[in-house]
């Protein structure tokens, strides 16, 4: 399938999309870090890494000022007990701002992993826009930390083939495609199916937009499904920020090729941490205040079987 290239994560950094993805993705690096043993992160759609919120692409969009930023935001209000989930993985935000009064970084998923790396554990990303592999690339370098992190340029959904079942029989799998393509939707499905026959423990988390496309409610649906089927536990978390009343010049948002603000997305885990709906349900009826935009705000948390 031939790559579009369109899709810029630089200019979704930071939304609420990300809050949502970022947020669990810190809580199961936590909980595998508790035993000792190497684990194997892979990071199927990476992204560039690390964004400048203070840069043209990120301001163009204002995404993140109605995400992380204002998420920071009502952290820092007087009063509010701040869910561990959600302080945990803004102490991660946080540490690439020290100095700053606001935010001028963004980790994305690669960077939130190499913040939780420990020596034992490889983090190997996968990026094919020729531009942002470039970037990541670059990025990567600069953090000189050897073979502990690859960089493969090609099809990540592939490419995971050749990674499982790891070494340490320990792994982290984040699938989080732009779903520019329609086929992005099928091949996830396919990816998981194939990485949980050949690594049934692994703990996998998957993106995705909850949009009015059939695609997004199939594969939502299908999901539930190919857990039942491989009889392995699962568990997701959905959030709806409502509809946007003014949204600028935000109103065109890559992912899902939607035409309006996406508003709503959804992250599915397999063989999720034990009590990540618990976390979940404690962080998220505060990230869905602190983010809400509009009528329809809602949260949603489901576990199975
Ligand atoms: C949503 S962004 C990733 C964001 C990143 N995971 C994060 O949370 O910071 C999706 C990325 O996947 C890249 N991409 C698209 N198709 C791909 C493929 N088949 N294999 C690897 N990367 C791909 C896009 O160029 C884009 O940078």
């Amino acid at each position: 399938m031939q790559p579009m290239f369109s899709y810029r994560h630089a200019f979704h950094a930071g939304n609420h999309a990300d809050v949502l993805k970022h947020l669990t993705l810190v809580a199961c690096l936590q909980y595998l870090a508790q035993k000792d043993v190497g684990l194997l992160v892979a990071d199927t759609h990476a992204g560039t890494g690390i964004y400048r919120l203070d840069q043209e692409l990120a301001r163009t969009s204002g995404e993140s000022e109605r995400g992380i930023v204002r998420l920071a935001a009502a952290a820092r209000q007087k009063g509010q007990p701040v869910p561990a989930a959600v302080q945990a993985y803004l102490n991660v935000v946080q540490s690439y701002n020290l100095g700053h009064d606001s935010l001028r970084h963004y980790p994305g998923s690669p960077w939130i992993c190499q913040t939780l790396l420990r020596a034992q554990d490889q983090l190997k990303l996968f990026e094919v826009h020729p531009t942002d592999a470039r970037l990541l690339e670059r990025n990567v370098a600069d953090l000189g930390r050897g073979k502990q992190i690859e960089l493969r340029r090609s099809d990540g959904f592939t490419g995971l083939r050749a990674l499982l079942p790891p070494p340490t029989r320990r792994a982290l799998v984040l699938i989080d495609p732009s779903y520019e393509l329609k086929t992005d939707y099928a091949a996830v499905l396919d990816c998981l199916e194939d990485a949980l026959e050949r690594f049934p423990t692994g703990c996998y988390a998957v993106w995705y937009p909850v949009i009015a496309r059939p695609e997004s409610h199939s594969l939502a649906r299908k999901l539930k499904t190919l857990c039942a089927r491989v009889q392995r536990p699962w568990a997701l978390a959905q959030l709806d920020v409502g509809q946007t009343v003014a949204s600028g010049r935000s109103a065109e948002v890559a992912r899902g090729q939607a035409r309006t603000p996406l508003h709503a997305s959804a992250v599915h885990l397999i063989n999720p941490p034990y009590a990540m709906a618990e976390q979940w349900r404690n962080a998220l009826p505060w990230v869905c205040a602190a983010l809400k935009e509009g009528p329809g705000a809602q949260w949603v948390v489901e576990q199975g079987p």
